[in-house]
């Protein structure tokens, strides 16, 4: 089995990328910042940089030496406790990071994907207004890759992270729903880990903030909150097809440490968003609209 992944040096990933090597015959390429730090067969990848994802695909294209892939997981995630910082290409970094980067890394290796193939797209809750107030209650891609100048805090990065989550729901939406993942029968999940304290994610959080993840990580028992390994162990689960989704679904959700099918929200559920998303994100990568 050939894997792909992204976000697989720390946090839930570290825990997915070890769980997912450890199958038999499994040849996992991961793309990092420090590829040194890695294990064997890690990349360089700057998801800040869309040269650097480019680099990365034909990186692996070599790698691959004609093989197919079978699991692509972009679970690579970043936060930041404002809205002010640009990548070099000059977007909006957790827009960038979190979307944009992944959605070309998608876009330059689904000619790679294997019949049957896994795409799995970690996403989060906080997309949806039932569960995060500060959830985005409509999707402008322009605005989130060059949002407005002027002051931000701590309220404008955490709703940017997400919208780049609701980004990665609506681009496992499009690519399900795509005449490609129809005909080669790929399995499309856009995973969500739910609250999991304890990963490097929240490492920006101003520190009036940060006393929350401590009295969370404190309280993880009672609230059935999952640890990094639970959390990345379900990634893992989904990557490789120990766990199926049942037909239709695309979202998956680990709540109380189980993995439910739930409804994404309303905005995720919308195909004019999910496509105008594709097609500015193809504009704004360079890339011509159809997969
Ligand atoms: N923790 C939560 O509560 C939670 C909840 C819902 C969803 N999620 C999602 O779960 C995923 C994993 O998050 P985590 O909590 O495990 O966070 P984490 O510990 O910060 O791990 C993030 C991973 O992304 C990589 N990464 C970040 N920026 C990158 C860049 N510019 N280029 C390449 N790689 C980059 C990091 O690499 P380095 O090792 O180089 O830093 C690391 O491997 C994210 O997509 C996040 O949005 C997390």
């Amino acid at each position: 089995m050939n894997v792909v992944m992204t976000g697989g040096t720390s946090g839930l990933g570290r825990f997915a990328a070890q769980r997912i090597a450890a199958v038999p015959d499994t040849r996992l390429l991961l793309g990092a910042r420090n590829p040194g730090a890695g294990p064997a067969g890690t990349l360089p990848l700057d998801l800040a940089r869309l040269a650097s994802v480019r680099q990365f695909a034909q990186k692996v294209e070599a790698s691959l030496a004609g093989r197919a892939i079978d699991v692509l997981a972009l679970n690579a995630g970043t936060q930041f406790g404002n809205l002010g910082n640009r990548t070099e290409d000059g977007f909006e970094t957790a827009f960038a990071v979190n979307h944009l980067a992944h959605y070309l890394l998608l876009r330059l290796l689904l000619p790679r994907l294997a019949e049957g193939a896994a795409v799995v797209i970690t996403t989060s809750d906080t997309h949806d207004p039932r569960v995060n107030p500060l959830a985005p209650r409509h999707l402008d891609p322009e605005r989130l890759a060059h949002p407005a100048p002027g002051r931000s805090g701590f309220r404008d990065g955490f709703r940017a992270y997400a919208a780049s989550k609701l980004c990665n729901l609506l681009t496992a939406r499009a690519l399900a729903r795509s005449a490609d993942a129809a005909q080669h029968q790929w399995r499309v999940i856009a995973y969500n880990p739910g609250f999991t304290p304890g990963t490097s994610l929240n490492q920006d959080w101003p520190s009036w903030a940060r006393p929350v993840i401590a009295i969370s990580a404190a309280l993880r028992p009672v609230l059935r909150l999952a640890t990094p390994e639970q959390a990345g162990g379900a990634l893992a689960d989904l990557a490789t097809g120990r766990v199926v989704p049942p037909p239709h679904r695309v979202y998956a959700s680990l709540v109380r440490r189980r993995l439910t099918w739930p409804d994404p929200s309303d905005l995720a559920r919308r195909d004019d968003v999910m496509h105008d998303l594709w097609q500015q994100s193809a504009r704004m990568v360079g890339l011509p609209e159809a997969p």
